[in-house]
C-alpha cells in the first residue's frame, strides 16, 4: 500500500513534527501542501491530511487542496491536526470542513488524530504563548500508535 501524508505547519512546525513522526512508522511519503498536487495524490492509496487549526478549522490550503481533487474510488484517508485548544464538541468542530471535502470526493475516513500543540497566536504571546512543549513526547507516542493502528 502506497501512503502519502500531506500536511500545512505555519505557526511553531508542531503538525510537521507529528507528519514527520507517522511518516516514520508506516513508511509514507510525505509533502507540504505547497508540493502536494491532485496527480501526485492521485498515485497513492492512503493519503493523510494535517495541518494546525486556525480560526476553528485546517488551513485553508489544505482546504483547497481537498476541494480540487477527483472523485475516487476505494481509496482511503485520515485526519490529523494539532490546536491551541481542544475540540469542545458542542463549540468546535475542527475537521467538519476537511472531512465534509474529502467524503464528498468519496474517501474513506479511517482515522481522525489530534493532540495540542504550542500557541502564541495574538494576545497569547503577552503570556508566552499556552501548551508549551507540545507536541511532547506523550503526543509523539500517542501519534506512532494512531499511525501504527491504521496499517494494521
Ligand atoms: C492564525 C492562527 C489562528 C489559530 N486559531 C486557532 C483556533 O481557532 N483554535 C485553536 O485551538 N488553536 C488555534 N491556533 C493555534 C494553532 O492551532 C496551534 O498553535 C497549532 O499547533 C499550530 O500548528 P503549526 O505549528 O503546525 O502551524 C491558531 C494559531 C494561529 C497562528
Amino acid at each position: 500500500m502506497k501512503i502519502l501524508i500531506v500536511y500545512k505547519s505555519i505557526h511553531h512546525g508542531n503538525t510537521e513534527k507529528i507528519a514527520r513522526t507517522m511518516a516514520d512508522v508506516i513508511n509514507a511519503d510525505i509533502l507540504s501542501t505547497r508540493d502536494a498536487t491532485p496527480q501526485i495524490i492521485g498515485r497513492y492509496d492512503l493519503i493523510g491530511f494535517g495541518s494546525g487549526i486556525y480560526f476553528g478549522k485546517h488551513h485553508h490550503k489544505l482546504l483547497s487542496l481537498a476541494e480540487d481533487l477527483p472523485e475516487v474510488k476505494g481509496k482511503k484517508a485520515f485526519i490529523f491536526s494539532t490546536s491551541g485548544l481542544r475540540e469542545l464538541p458542542i463549540i468546535h468542530n475542527f475537521n467538519k470542513e476537511l472531512k465534509k471535502r474529502l467524503l464528498e470526493k468519496k474517501y474513506q475516513l479511517i482515522g481522525i488524530f489530534s493532540c495540542r500543540g504550542f500557541d502564541t497566536y495574538g494576545l497569547l504571546k503577552l503570556i508566552g504563548g499556552i501548551q508549551k512543549e507540545r507536541p511532547n513526547d506523550e503526543d509523539l507516542s500517542n501519534a506512532i500508535a494512531f499511525a501504527e493502528n491504521l496499517i494494521e
